[in-house]
């Protein structure tokens, strides 16, 4: 087999995503890279890049040179960076996307690439989205989402490269940081519900989003790259979901494990206009029935894994 490539390998996604491809697939046929210098090679990492997807030389150099025929392509910046630095998030995210596409195209490579609920907006049916509706939005980040959509669909209808791709929602994970997006809160909740059993959440206590745990999202990616390609009526990007919540509902999930976690609450305006101008929930019907999507957290099972995880990883420090 051709290689593996993956793009902003060190972010949230892929510092989970690289390590499942490794155990798939073998460490000689996985590339991780990232525009982050970090010194060393991580144990769980096949082979190590340094590259900055906005420059399509590096991007072609190392798709030659490793042999790559798949990109797993994540480099980003996530909403909230995103709305705080538009230009930047134009240059890489549209400015990435198209170099991959380039090389994909020029190399033979598939392509998977992550959307987000991000690129639905204020007009989009906001319950039970469906796959295919408005997507206006009127975040900088969402403007990227809609047009890399559309820009993967472009590729795969008139150069034929195999591009796939899903809708995220927040994700929730304790490997890896999240990059800045309007769904860390419930990262952050779990974090510092463990260290101090009090949070103050950016986000109001209604606000409903869909959300996921990172090992369901981690296969939902592999599998889609996996499936016969005559099964996907949609490629770029299915929705895919696995619980619709509210910070109020999830801070009474970790109450039942923690009887004494307090919240409270600080709204970030910027936040709190991104999250409303989201769904508060996803039909994933499409990506069910084509690829057979079926996500194994809810929310309470999501919740008694992270908190399990993120207390033995406070108990480790302890020791050490
Ligand atoms: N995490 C989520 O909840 C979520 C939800 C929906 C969609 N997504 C999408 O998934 C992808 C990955 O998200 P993530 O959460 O891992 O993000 P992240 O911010 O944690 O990681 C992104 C990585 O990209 C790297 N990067 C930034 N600019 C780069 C450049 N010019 N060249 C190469 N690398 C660069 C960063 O160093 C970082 O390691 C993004 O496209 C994001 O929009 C994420």
């Amino acid at each position: 087999m051709r290689r593996i490539l993956v793009t902003g390998a060190r972010g949230q996604i892929g510092s989970e995503l690289v390590p499942a491809l490794v155990e798939r697939y073998g460490a000689e046929n996985i590339v991780a890279s990232d525009l982050r210098l970090v010194p060393g090679r991580l144990s769980s990492e096949g082979e190590y890049e340094h590259l900055d997807c906005t420059q399509p030389q590096q991007i072609l150099e190392v798709i030659r040179r490793r042999d790559v025929d798949t990109v797993y392509h994540l480099a980003a910046l996530l909403s909230a960076v995103a709305e705080e630095r538009p230009h930047a998030a134009w240059s890489v995210n549209m400015g990435g996307l198209y170099n991959v596409l380039e090389a994909a195209r020029h190399y033979h490579c598939r392509v998977f690439f992550p959307s987000s609920i991000g690129a639905f907006g204020p007009s989009t049916p906001r319950e039970r989205t469906p796959q295919i509706t408005i997507q206006r939005p009127i975040t900088m980040y969402g403007v990227t989402k809609v047009a890399g959509e559309l820009l993967c669909d472009y590729y795969a209808g008139r150069f034929g490269v195999d591009t796939r791709g899903i809708r995220l929602p927040g994700l929730i994970s304790h490997v890896a940081p999240p990059g800045g997006g309007t769904t860390d809160y419930a990262v952050e909740m779990f974090h510092q519900a463990v260290r101090y059993s009090h949070y103050t959440c950016f986000l109001g206590p209604d606000t409903c989003l869909d959300m996921m745990y990172m090992p369901d999202a981690i296969e939902a990616m592999i599998e889609l790259m996996e499936v016969d390609a005559a099964r996907l009526r949609h490629r770029n990007a299915y929705n895919v979901t696995a619980m619709s919540i509210t910070p109020a509902e999830l801070a009474a999930e970790i109450r039942k494990h923690i009887p004494d976690f307090a919240i409270d609450y600080e709204v970030d305006p910027i936040r709190q206009s991104i999250a409303n101008s989201w769904p508060r929930s996803l039909d994933d019907a499409a990506a069910r029935e084509d690829w057979g999507f079926a996500p194994s957290f809810d929310l309470a099972a999501m919740t008694k894994d992270m908190l399990a995880r993120l207390s033995e990883k406070t108990r480790k420090l302890k020791r050490d």
